[in-house]
């Protein structure tokens, strides 16, 4: 391999990039609008999820939030129900808070700068440079995972990318090299570049117009950088949700607590184990007679009829799901547990663990998951 000593110049990074991407920009949907709503509903939605399903949901969330009033007088629960499957529920909630924030401060207006951008709840540097570049035009480069792996390579930064230093070093380079450029479109070719050539596992480094002088590729460390320090390993946590099937075509369900994963959200009633297992007719009945008062029918099994898993940041959460079925259903302890009409739950938002479940066979045929081929 040509091996060159260049030092990496930003104006000549600029450059290359914008060249680049003139030729292989995305056609994206967000990038229709400069409207600082849009671009700050699209990038938390993008902070959740892939470009491909990103598309779906900002389709989504705009048909049904068209703008930020809209958005500020909705009730939670159409949030929470729109924002489903995307996770990170507090993602969404503080959308709410600042949407509310601004009507009633600012006329719905967003602020200019980037300072104030930053104050606003759920705006981080990320989202407030987007903002600010893509709607007011202002010299703020996005700094997110894609943007760091793309420059600690071309730098060759050996050092971790989660520290603080790190990402000053990096913030440092791309605040000299977007002078050299039109503000929005260098931050939206640094992301479409992380995504499309710079990527994590085997980058395109035969075909790329910034080899040359590109550190990593030089010497050599590209599967090397970015250096990530290890995470924690993930807590296991199992969840065994009770599916009871009333024969009046009810159910029951429950609304977590604040201050746990997923406040708020809904879920099918619940034993938790820190264990896996597998629950006993012991457990049925202590579960059924704290919430109904009855004890369950003296059925010989109760059907596991459903397993799946969902990592969040820091732990990982293995659901279980048993069906079992009555004739009559009470409610005693009232205070969070709703009997809803079967047909009427997926009106509710919960976790994806358990929409999916709800969505499947199993929740609505009784199927296990052999029978269904889920
Ligand atoms: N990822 C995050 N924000 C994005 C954007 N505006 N375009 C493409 N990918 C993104």
């Amino acid at each position: 391999m040509l091996k060159m000593n260049v030092s990496v110049l930003p104006a000549r990074f600029s450059s290359e990039l914008l060249n680049w991407w003139l030729e292989h920009k995305r056609d994206l949907p967000w990038k229709k609008s400069t409207d600082p709503y849009k671009v700050w509903v699209s990038e938390i939605i993008l902070q959740q999820t892939r470009v491909e399903q990103g598309k779906k949901y900002f389709d989504r969330f705009l048909t049904v939030f068209p703008t930020i009033d809209i958005l500020a007088s909705a009730p939670e629960e159409l949030l929470l129900k729109t924002w489903e499957g995307l996770g990170y529920y507090n993602r969404a909630r503080n959308m709410h808070f600042t949407a509310k924030y601004l009507v009633e401060q600012n006329q719905g207006a967003f602020p200019t700068t980037i300072q104030e951008l930053s104050q606003l709840k759920g705006i981080g540097p990320y989202t407030a440079a987007a903002i600010a570049s893509f709607s007011f035009g202002l010299p703020h480069p996005v700094i997110d995972g894609n943007v760091l792996r793309l420059i600690s390579r071309v730098l060759g930064i050996t050092s971790d990318i989660q520290q603080p230093a790190t990402v000053k070093e990096i913030q440092q380079f791309l605040e000299k090299a977007i002078e050299f450029a039109v503000p929005e479109d260098f931050n939206q070719a640094l992301m479409d570049f992380g995504s499309l050539q710079c990527t994590p596992g085997r980058p395109n480094c035969q075909v790329c117009v910034l080899s040359e002088y590109c550190r990593a590729f030089q010497e050599e460390k590209t599967t090397e950088i970015p250096v990530k320090k290890k995470k924690q390993p993930l807590v296991k946590r199992y969840f065994h949700f009770l599916d009871i099937e009333c024969e009046d075509g009810h159910t029951l369900i429950q609304q977590r607590t604040s201050g746990e994963i997923w406040p708020r959200l809904f879920q099918l009633p619940l034993i938790e184990t820190a264990q896996e297992y597998i629950l006993r007719k012991e457990d049925f009945d202590g579960l059924m007679f704290s919430i109904t008062g009855q004890t369950t029918p003296a059925l010989s099994t109760y059907p596991l009829i459903a397993k799946s898993s969902q990592v969040l940041s820091h732990q990982k959460i293995y659901g279980n799901f048993y069906k079992l079925k009555v004739n009559k259903l009470n409610i005693i302890k009232n205070t969070d547990l709703y009997l809803v009409e079967r047909e009427k739950v997926s009106k509710f938002a919960f976790p994806k663990l358990v929409s999916e479940y709800i969505r499947s066979n199993a929740y609505s045929n009784g199927l296990s998951m052999a029978e269904s081929g889920e």
